[in-house]
Formats: structure tokens, C-alpha cells, sequence
């Protein structure tokens, strides 16, 4: 028997102000784009902004349904963007925000597990990883260099590939 242990480490930043420029004009965007978002069910509206290894720049937002399970949220929508217009390109960073508009949004939200999921399978097809940012409309910034920091013990394409021996 031995014991494995999982850590990672990232970083706080007291405020927006304490960002480079490249980074807070992501995160600003982000915060931006929250208004763009579908969620009359949640009232929590997620705004997403990258800036791809090419140079471009994507948004995304949450988009809620009546039927709930028909939503899709901000990351996602962000990532089938990136891939319907730059196929195959890599994301280098994506600040994520929110504006819980019956509540506070002054820290940091950390991506939902199906976010995470495809976060890790879109950084493995375009062999780069995905630095993230994160803060609400005020407060806080957390920055995480590799997405699969947030998906230990993920299932990924590896293991349905895996041959019989
Ligand atoms: N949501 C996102 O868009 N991203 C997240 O990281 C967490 C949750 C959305 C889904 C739903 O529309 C609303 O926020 C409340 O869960």
C-alpha cells in the first residue's frame, strides 16, 4: 500500500487592480458579457471571455430553458464557440465571472463538474492547457494555470482507448 496525494497550487489576488493588463481586460470582459446571459430561471448569469493562442478573443454566457436540463452554461457555450469558429485551437487563458443578480457576486465561483469535464477533454485535443481566471463582479481573483488542476481522477478518451493486453 502507498499513499498519492493531489495538490496543485494557485494563486489570490485581492482585486481586479492587481492583474496585468492582458488578464484584467479578460476578466473585464467576462464581467462584461454577464449581461448577455439567458437565466430568468437562476437569475445567475455567468459571463465567460478568452483570448485563444491565435490571438482571438470568445465569449459565452449561460443559457437557460424552461425544460432546466436544456441549459448550457457559460464555460460551454464559450468552448463550442471557440471550436465552431477556430476548429482545433488551443485556449490560452478564460476568465469566468458572474452577477447573481437576488445576491451577492463579490467572490470567486469555481467552474460545475461538467464544465470541468470538458475543459480537460478540450485543453487534451488542442494539446495546450487552459489557464483560468476567476472572480465575481467585484472582489477576489483566483488564477488556476492548468484546468485539469480542478478534475483529479477524471475519466477522459484514455480509458475507452484502453487495449487489452
Ligand atoms: N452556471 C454556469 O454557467 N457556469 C458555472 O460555472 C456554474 C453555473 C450556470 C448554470 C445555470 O444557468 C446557472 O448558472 C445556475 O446554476
Amino acid at each position: 500500500m502507498k499513499t498519492e496525494a493531489f495538490t496543485f497550487d494557485f494563486k489570490i489576488y485581492d482585486s481586479i487592480d492587481e492583474l496585468n493588463k492582458e488578464d484584467a481586460d479578460l476578466l473585464t470582459e467576462a464581467r462584461e458579457v454577464t449581461k448577455f446571459a439567458y437565466a430568468p430561471y437562476s437569475n445567475f448569469r455567468v459571463g465567460a471571455n478568452a483570448k485563444l493562442i491565435n490571438g482571438e478573443r470568445v465569449s459565452g454566457t449561460n443559457q437557460e430553458n424552461a425544460s432546466f436540463p436544456a441549459g448550457i452554461c457559460a464555460e460551454r457555450t464559450l468552448l463550442s464557440t471557440a471550436s465552431s469558429l477556430f476548429p482545433g485551437i488551443g485556449i490560452e487563458t478564460i476568465a469566468i465571472s458572474y452577477d447573481n443578480t437576488k445576491g451577492k457576486s463579490d467572490r470567486p465561483i469555481s467552474p460545475c463538474g461538467i464544465c470541468r469535464q470538458s475543459f480537460v477533454e478540450f485543453q487534451q485535443r488542442t494539446k495546450h492547457p487552459i489557464r483560468i481566471i476567476l472572480s465575481g463582479l467585484a472582489g477576489k481573483v483566483q488564477v488556476i494555470e492548468n484546468a485539469a488542476n480542478l478534475l483529479p481522477f477524471g475519466f477522459s478518451s484514455d480509458d475507452l482507448n484502453d487495449v487489452k493486453h
